[in-house]
């Protein structure tokens, strides 16, 4: 355990009654958000591709598992039909999922990318936001309440060589959270945006990757490596109504590293 690393448990249900959903939320940092969201009280749905992993995480917090590709406007569809009919609102959206470490990048120079794995990269984590949002944004729409949740990366804003394809997207992400902020303010819908620094969301990190990880902890003011739970503070304040009136930002939660 690093120094100073620890997790406090929620002490309120400020999110009871509100139902969430969390895209990619069967593995890694997405886990965590959905664990601390149905913590805090919401009942949570876990549209995640790797259909297997979205029912243990349903099992485990008493949510919905939703077998998701994002990236796919049909399955999009049926993952905000199927949070309504079980849970009658969506209060909330979390876009995490993307290509990242369960389904892994190749992280090469920007000549040597695939323009196949540079497509996919942003029909996911681009694209796939927009789908989302639009699935779920009728619904608030409905309620006059809604907030929704974008993870970029610190990455964006820093750069970092060798995934020109996934910075490239998560720096849209950015762009993005302010348009559709702009767009939806009327509809008293919030979008705010994440931006994790390097995380060790790995479930079964080798030795290797946690160096890598905990190397990131020099760069830091908080000089300690990062881990999902440092991020679930920043999704649970965004969509709870203490933020009811932030949008259009982004939040880079990195203890440090990044000071923009
Ligand atoms: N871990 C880090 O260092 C770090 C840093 C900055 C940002 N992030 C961002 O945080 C988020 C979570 O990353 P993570 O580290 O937990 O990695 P991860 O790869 O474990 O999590 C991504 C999740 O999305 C799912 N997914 C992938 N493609 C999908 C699709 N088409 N449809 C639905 N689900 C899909 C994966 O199965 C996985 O559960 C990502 O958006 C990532 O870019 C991570």
């Amino acid at each position: 355990m690093d120094e100073g690393s620890h997790y406090t448990f929620s002490v309120s249900k400020r999110l009871e009654g509100r139902v969430a959903i969390v895209t990619g939320g069967g593995h890694g940092i997405g886990k965590a958000y959905a664990r601390r969201l149905a913590e805090d009280g919401a009942a949570v749905v876990i549209a995640e591709l790797d259909g297997s992993a979205a029912e243990r995480v349903a099992a485990e917090i008493g949510g919905l598992a939703v077998a998701t590709d994002v990236a796919d406007k049909p399955s999009v569809d049926n993952m905000a039909r199927r949070a309504l009919e079980r849970f009658g609102r969506i209060d909330v959206l979390v876009n995490n999922a993307a290509i990242f470490a369960t389904v892994p990048m190749s992280r090469a120079p920007f000549d040597e990318i695939d323009p196949a794995e540079w497509d996919r990269m942003m029909a996911v984590n681009l694209r796939g936001t927009w789908l989302a949002c639009r699935a779920v944004i009728p619904q608030m729409r409905n309620q006059r309440y809604g907030k929704i949740i974008n993870i970029s990366s610190s990455t964006a804003i820093k750069g970092s060589a060798s995934r020109i394809h996934y910075v490239t997207s998560k720096a849209g992400i950015i762009g993005f959270t302010k348009t559709l902020a702009m767009e939806v303010g009327k509809d008293n819908i919030c979008v705010n945006c994440i931006a994790p620094g390097s995380t060790l969301s790995e479930e079964n990190a080798d030795d290797a990757l946690i160096k890598y990880r905990q190397a990131a902890a020099g760069t830091r003011a908080l000089q300690r490596m990062e881990r999902p739970e440092d991020l679930v503070g920043a999704v649970a304040f965004f969509a709870s109504s203490d933020s009811d009136f932030i949008t259009g930002q982004t939040l880079v939660v990195d203890g440090g590293a990044c000071l923009h």
